[in-house]
């Protein structure tokens, strides 16, 4: 246990005592306790009704002030502007430390958001239409959020480093009129080329989709006449007016794609007002966040913790934050350290793989900096192991900042297991506690019910709705039950196993579907499965994860051949570069193993769980593998498999 420091307990937001008044306000009148906090909000009408939600399966539905008007932009960014229109909204830092930082004021935001607010109504969209988002981590990314709130467009990002194939398919099912990315992207020293990879997904797409290019490199592209449309060049010359239209606050804000057991990526739908309430009040306590702090979330705005912790809640709290164009160890290991250094940052949140790879490169690169500036680090996607969270603390935290591990998820919009760091005492390796409204249970997986003891472990669900909570899977509200309110029914089901210690204290064990969490991203396997049958010379495929020293999980991939294929190294590259292409470098096979067989119920049902055991090296403990239709297959892949550390 590592208590909390007694003098930043007596500076925080929240102490032990106030966070146990505040959780059972929380949880004893929700209504009351939310409708208090939903003021933090400016609201063009004020809410009369804050909370409407039911688990019930079949008839879910989940609304919060519904009644109430606002606009986002306008909270992020307007409401600002007469206290602190000369403040630094957003310090952008480049791919290169060479390359000047920039500073960009409340008042700059301002004016750039407006210009492309009446770019994109220009180009026709509407209040309602969708927006895809396929750029780097660059302030045009945040200016293009911030544009479709302020004119109640529905952005949906899709991650710079997906294939066109991925952006195609994004762009599909949202039905975007209008994508916007960038001529060419720096990260780490290298360029991605994200015009042409745009231009190849579009190839895919309704040829009434425009593309709004942002010229950042000045790098030379093609230019389909009548579709591209140079951004900066219309933003110039467009009006730095651009009035906020009034949504409900329960208009959807954004659509983000994310992997789950089965099918192709659902579309998680957020909601204006909620979400808003949510990400900006976790982004405050969670991170202890002052008037006046520097900010720096690591992630990409591609995902949510980008969304909900580089953009929305910072911004909607008038903070300063950073966004970051490049990688931690370009050019080298010390980069995240010696920004740091250079702004001075407060508050610094980061995944646990970028953690384990620096820590592998000593600690030289860290103790050259001066971080004295840092008062809470933050950790978020996986479980971070006690490894790395000592040396996060030791050597980056010089054992007085408190760390935060946030434990949640795209479909929660925010915190929901975390710390408070003037609160709450750490155990390395747990999330600890819920945030205030939430209602964690630990259910036991056959019968589905409530644990009622202290210390167990089950699978994680939340019993009642949070204002940040997704609204529904983009055009399939039957797909939003079915993957979360038909397992247990009543209760809202993470996906994820959790195990709850004598003191209270929750530790996620991982996922318990088939999803794998591969350095913080997280993928279907089916997803995986399906880019690999889709290749010629695969009759079949399974994918499983399997642990990874810096990677947490990789992917472990069988792989069946067309009877007549020879199995080589070859074509295992070949297949390697393969799913890259189909999917994107992300979701690279770690591990292909050729598999004549695999093992499969007499129903035909492939049995994973078998899979899952060779893939972790684990097989003395395959259980009943009597009820495979050809157990031989089984010592088969033991015999050849590919992990054996
Ligand atoms: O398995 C949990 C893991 O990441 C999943 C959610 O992934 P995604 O929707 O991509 O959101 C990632 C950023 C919020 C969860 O179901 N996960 C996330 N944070 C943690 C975590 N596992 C353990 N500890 C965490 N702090």
């Amino acid at each position: 246990m590592y208590p909390v420091p007694a003098d930043f307990a007596a500076k925080a937001h929240v102490d032990a005592a106030k966070y146990q008044e505040m959780y059972a306000a929380s949880v004893n009148d929700p209504e009351a306790f939310w409708g208090e906090h939903g003021k933090r909000l400016d609201w063009m009408q004020p809410y009369s009704k804050v909370k409407n939600t039911t688990f019930e399966y079949g008839k879910v539905d989940i609304k919060w002030y519904e009644d109430g008007v606002l606009n986002v932009a306008y909270n992020c960014i307007d409401r600002h502007l007469a206290t602190r229109g000369d403040q630094t909204a957003i310090i952008f830092e480049p791919d290169s430390p060479d390359t000047p930082a920039q500073y960009i004021t409340y008042n700059e935001l301002s004016d750039k958001v407006n210009r492309m607010a009446n770019v994109l109504l220009s180009q026709g969209v509407m209040r309602g239409d969708r927006v895809v988002i396929y750029l780097p981590m660059i302030p045009e990314a945040a200016y293009a959020m911030l544009a479709c709130a302020r004119i109640g467009a529905v952005h949906s990002i899709v991650f710079a480093g997906f294939s066109p194939d991925a952006l195609a398919n994004r762009i599909n099912d949202s039905g975007a009129k209008v994508v916007i990315t960038a001529d060419t992207a720096p990260r780490g020293g290298r360029r991605t080329a994200l015009k042409s990879n745009c231009d190849a997904a579009l190839l895919h797409c309704s040829d009434k989709v425009r593309c709004l290019v942002v010229k950042h490199t000045g790098d030379q592209t093609t230019w389909v006449q009548g579709r591209d449309v140079d951004v900066k060049y219309l933003m110039e010359h467009a009006s730095p007016d651009c009035p906020c239209r009034p949504m409900n606050a329960e208009d959807p804000l954004f659509v983000l794609y994310t992997s789950g057991s089965t099918g192709k990526p659902k579309g998680v739908v957020h909601s204006s007002g909620g979400y808003l309430v949510y990400a900006s009040m976790t982004h405050q306590y969670t991170f202890d966040y002052h008037e006046g702090d520097v900010y720096w979330c690591t992630a990409d705005v591609g995902w949510v913790t980008g969304h909900s912790y580089i953009v929305y809640g910072p911004l909607a709290n008038g903070g300063t934050t950073l966004m970051f164009e490049g990688v931690p160890t370009y050019p080298d290991a010390g980069r995240f350290w010696a920004v740091c250094e250079k702004h001075k940052v407060n508050q610094f949140y980061t995944a646990p793989t970028a953690i384990r790879s620096l820590m592998g490169q000593g600690k030289d690169f860290v103790t050259k900096y001066d971080l004295s500036s840092i008062k809470v680090l933050g950790s978020v996607g996986e479980p971070i192991n006690p490894e790395a969270w000592n040396w996060y603390n030791e050597v980056v935290g010089k054992g007085k900042c408190p760390i935060v591990d946030t434990w949640w998820q795209t479909e929660t919009g925010g915190h929901m297991l975390t710390p408070l760091p003037g609160a709450t005492a750490l155990k390395p390796g747990s999330a600890t506690t819920p945030f205030f409204g939430v209602q964690p249970v630990l259910l036991d997986s056959t019968t589905g019910k409530e644990i009622d003891e202290t210390a167990a472990e089950g699978v994680l669900a939340i019993k009642d709705s949070w204002p940040g909570q997704m609204r529904t899977v983009y055009g399939d509200h039957e797909r939003f039950m079915q993957t979360y309110f038909s397992d247990f029914k009543g209760y809202y089901f993470t996906g994820d196993g959790c195990r709850r210690d004598k003191d209270g204290y929750y530790w996620i064990t991982g996922r318990v579907d088939d999803v794998i969490n591969v350095s913080g991203h997280r993928m279907g396997t089916a997803e995986v499965e399906s880019a690999l049958v889709a290749h010629a010379k695969v009759a079949e495929a399974a994918v499983v994860g399997y642990p990874h020293d810096l990677k947490g999980q990789g992917i472990y991939c069988y792989v069946t051949l067309m009877n007549d294929v020879e199995p080589t190294d070859a074509l295992r590259k070949e297949l390697e570069v393969w799913v890259r292409t189909e999917i994107g470098p992300i979701a690279k096979p770690d591990l292909i193993q050729w598999a004549p067989g695999l093992p499969k119920t007499r129903s035909g049902k492939i049995m994973r769980r078998i899979l899952r055991k060779i893939a972790e090296n684990d097989f003395g403990s395959l259980g009943d593998i009597s009820t495979l239709a050809d157990p031989s297959v089984v010592d088969e892949l033991i015999e050849n498999r590919m992990n054996r550390g």
